[in-house]
């Protein structure tokens, strides 16, 4: 345990009462309870009993922080870190704005006539705009409360409105700068507590002006990276959260699923590649190999429209058919097929390399799929793939079998979900105390702007940036 060598190092960044030769915990101690209880958490969905008496006393003696802004932070008589945004529970309240509270919200989620439907927007790879918003009105960590909130979540459906015509580019960035304009503690933090998901390779940048308003706020999306056409990417490692894509309902169901794994000795292609291409490099290099190797590498030509349409049950049935899933970059990094190929139980092999995962801190991800440079794409791969024993396979796609429940926007009474996931990566989002160029502190504790209005007092439209 590589933070353990370095616990007497920590001990002095923290002003403490007790030498460090005493058996309190030390911040690294507490890091790595933490580690283990979070995998342990989720791997196995039991905690650990045998934890030792570090990480229970960390969680009996530390005060819980003032959760009012005049609160300030008091180290535990152990020297320690507060439980605050790093427990070892969930303990996040988290304001969801009401539609109607804010004028113009309606729009980013129903569009301008008000016609799109969420029974609509909640289907397909972009769903986790919807799911989540529907998760956390239903969850223990919604608060209604604006002044007890840790983090405000701003609804919006947008992948799916513009997609359907409910609003054009121009029409979204001016809603969206409306919107902000009205919400008094977007003001006060300049938006570092609040989140937004952008559901899309696309990220932020469905909001054409995301880079001045946006730039502090966390964004969840499955997109780590957006280089291909334009210059910024709009993810940022240290603020932001990557997300499970949205997998077909029909496959992450508990009971019957649209198609089940077949015995890898049953499949007839040692790969697959299903997907258009693009005219994407790595996808036309794949269907070119496709044609050398028609027996190893799988890439049908599939039809998304007209009367030979592929269903969701065709689609899924070709995907089972190999032993590995390849899982090239499209119009941007990530790709829904790295995780549908855990529910057809394929090893999914990511050429993709600007890709970022979701959950990085517990899951690890050289256990259960391969990432393969996309400069390498050729008869190599196929050699290399055929060279994996079966048993190897078998064992990557078995450790796929536990983790796969992170992909799964399941009811918080799940205790292995995305949704868990997510919050547990919004609880070390967040802050005790907020602020902006525009926000200012008196003696007493008053939030005042720049015109020395106190905060209560603010009334919008509020100055943005
Ligand atoms: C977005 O809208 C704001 C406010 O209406 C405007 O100032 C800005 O120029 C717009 N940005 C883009 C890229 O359209
Ligand atoms: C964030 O937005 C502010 C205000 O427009 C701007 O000054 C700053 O450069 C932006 N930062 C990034 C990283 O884009
Ligand atoms: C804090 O001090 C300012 C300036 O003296 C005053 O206007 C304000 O009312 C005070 N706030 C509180 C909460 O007492």
């Amino acid at each position: 345990m590589k933070s353990m060598n370095t616990a007497n190092k920590s001990t002095r960044f923290f002003p403490s009462h007790t030498h460090h030769t005493t058996t309190f915990c030390t911040r690294s101690h507490q890091i790595a309870a933490l580690a283990i209880v979070v995998t342990t958490f989720f791997l196995t969905r039991l905690f650990d009993q045998s934890l030792g008496t570090c990480s229970s006393s960390y969680q009996n003696t530390f005060p819980d922080v003032n959760r009012q802004y005049e609160g300030v932070v008091r180290f535990g008589d152990s020297g320690g870190w507060p439980k605050r945004g790093y427990g070892t529970q969930l303990n996040l309240k988290i304001y969801v704005y009401d539609e109607n509270e804010i004028e113009g919200l309606k729009l980013l989620l129903y569009g301008r006539e008000g016609k799109i439907s969420p029974e609509a927007c909640i289907k397909g790879q972009w769903g986790t705009q919807v799911k989540i918003h529907r998760l956390l009105l239903q969850s223990r960590f919604r608060t209604r409360k604006k002044e007890e909130a840790d983090l405000f979540f701003v609804p919006t459906y947008v992948k799916c409105v513009r997609m359907m015509g409910g609003l054009n580019d121009k029409e979204i960035n001016q809603t969206y700068v409306k919107v902000l304009g009205q919400m008094r503690y977007f003001r006060l933090s300049g938006g570092r507590d609040h989140i937004f998901v952008f559901p899309s390779g696309a990220g932020a940048h469905l909001f054409k002006a995301w880079a001045t308003y946006l730039n502090r706020s966390i964004i969840l999306t499955p997109e780590g990276d957006r280089t291909d056409k334009r210059g910024t990417s709009a993810f940022n490692t240290w603020k932001d959260v990557i997300i499970p894509g949205n997998v077909d309902d029909g496959m992450t169901a508990n009971g019957a699923r649209l198609v089940d794994p077949l015995p890898l000795s049953k499949r007839k292609y040692l790969a697959n590649f299903l997907g258009r291409a693009q005219g994407k490099v790595g996808r036309l290099q794949l269907i070119e190999l496709a044609k050398q190797f028609p027996d190893k590498l799988e890439s049908p030509e599939l039809k998304f429209s007209g009367p030979d349409k592929l269903g969701r049950v065709g689609y899924f049935k070709h995907l089972q058919n190999a032993k590995f899933c390849l899982a090239p970059r499209g119009e941007s990094s990530w790709t829904l097929r790295f995780y549908e190929s855990f529910f057809v139980e394929c090893v999914p092999v990511i050429l993709s390399d600007q890709v970022e995962l979701p959950f990085q801190n517990v899951v690890d991800y050289t256990h259960v799929s391969i990432k393969w440079p996309s400069t390498q794409i050729g008869p190599e791969l196929l050699d290399y793939l055929e060279s994996i024993p079966d048993k190897d396979i078998e064992d990557m796609i078995a450790q796929g079998r536990k983790i796969r429940c992170l992909w799964i926007y399941a009811p918080e009474s799940e205790s292995c979900s995305a949704f868990t996931g997510i919050m547990w990566e919004l609880q070390k989002k967040v802050r005790q105390f907020h602020q902006s160029t525009e926000t200012f502190w008196l003696h007493n504790g008053s939030i005042v702007n720049r015109n020395l209005v106190e905060f209560s007092k603010w009334k919008p439209p509020m100055p943005l940036p």
